[in-house]
């Protein structure tokens, strides 16, 4: 019986204390003011290795965490989490334990600018169903294409957010830029115009009714500027949440952005396991980005053109942006989008207008 107890209590501290990290892990402890903290992220990147790279791993209830099979190279690890300060950056080499301190946020505010866009965006103050259909530029200057409150959602959800994420800070808050316009409205009708997505923002806008819709969002950041916060808080992550392993690399430029990525053939989902991930930069580039997410290093293929005459998106109308001035950063001749893989080739092929 006395050995029968010992065995189980020796099982129960090797669960709850012993933690393995291998010569290619980082591991430990996170800590706050009150003990362990639960589901925070626990972030470790590098800039040894050809792309800048970074993995994240959710702490379990204990505050433990093990980020795994990390690549040779020296990591800065820190701590993120909703109500807390970000953590210090502790320099440590994989197969090393590291215990990581943190303090809580100093403020609701701090902490709020670690939510998620979302939270911000559920700000924007949606007019009254009494509002629809609208009026127009004679009466309340919602558009009359817009029938319905629903309709008025669905056009801010497909129209703006489903190329950037509204709440975001670079949308949430004013740049300098643009706030010395005037007022807010002023602003808002230049941040419309910045780049080479103007003309997409601007069929938004006159579809919802340009003034209505550029005072209601002058009006929510105006709010955000004045120190209104999220109705509501994030939750940490939770149960299986805490198992994801998130790997990331920096690859293509900055100037380029990426509208998605193939790694491999959805109805063969096998195919080119561990291979190299192709990227699809839409307008901004004929420059396909590829990873070898192995290697841990990025290269380019340029994505041919026909006809020499193809214009290129530099030439799309656009206004000053506040991060690019007014260059244009954008230079495609191709549409590169949603590629997919040809197995019998093992290579990707790209959706490009022609072949549509
Ligand atoms: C086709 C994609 C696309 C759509 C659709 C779109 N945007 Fe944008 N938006 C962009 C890009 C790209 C930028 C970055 C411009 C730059 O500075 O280079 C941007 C920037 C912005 C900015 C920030 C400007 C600043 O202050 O730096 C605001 C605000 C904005 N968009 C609002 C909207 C709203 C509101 C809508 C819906 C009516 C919308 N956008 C629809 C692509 C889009």
């Amino acid at each position: 019986m006395k050995t029968a107890c010992f065995i189980l209590a020796a099982l129960l501290s090797t669960q709850a204390y012993a933690q393995k990290i291998s010569a290619s892990d980082i591991g430990g402890v996170v800590s706050g003011p009150t003990g362990p903290e639960a589901g925070v992220w626990v972030i470790a990147e590098t800039g040894d290795l050809p792309t800048k790279y970074t993995k994240v791993v959710v702490a379990d209830e204990k505050g433990r965490y093990l980020i795994p099979e990390l690549p040779r190279a020296n990591y800065s690890v820190w701590v993120r989490g909703y109500g807390l300060a970000d953590s210090a950056k502790t320099q440590a080499a994989p197969g090393k334990r590291v215990n990581l301190n943190v303090a809580m946020a100093p403020s609701g505010k701090a902490a709020a600018e670690l939510y998620p866009g979302m939270y911000w965006y559920s700000m924007l103050r949606i007019p009254a169903k009494s509002d629809f259909p609208g009026t127009g530029d004679k009466g309340n200057g919602i558009s009359e294409n817009i029938k319905s409150q629903e309709q008025w959602i669905d056009t801010v959800k497909n129209a703006c957010q489903s190329c950037h994420a509204l709440g975001s800070a670079g949308i949430r808050k004013v740049p300098e830029v643009f706030a010395k316009e005037g007022n807010s409205f002023q602003a808002w009708a230049k941040r419309t115009q910045s780049g080479q997505a103007m003309t997409n923002m601007a069929t938004g806008l006159g579809y919802m009714g340009i003034d209505a819709a550029l005072k209601n969002f002058a009006d929510w950041t105006d709010r955000v500027a004045a120190g209104e916060l999220p109705f509501a808080k994030p939750e940490r992550p939770k149960g299986v949440e805490r198992n994801v392993v998130i790997t990331m690399w920096d690859w293509s430029t900055p100037k380029a952005y990426l509208h998605d990525s193939i790694a491999t053939d959805k109805d063969q989902p096998t195919v080119n396991a561990n291979g190299k991930i192709y990227g699809a930069t839409e307008e901004s580039t004929d420059m396909v980005p590829v990873l070898d997410p192995k290697t841990h290093t990025a290269s380019q293929i340029k994505h041919p053109y026909r006809d020499a005459e193809t214009p290129s998106s530099t030439s799309l109308p656009k206004g000053t942006s506040a991060y690019w001035g007014d260059e244009p950063i954008w230079d495609g001749h191709t549409s590169i989008f949603v590629p997919r893989w040809c197995s019998r080739s093992s290579a990707p092929t790209a959706r490009s207008p022609r072949r549509r």
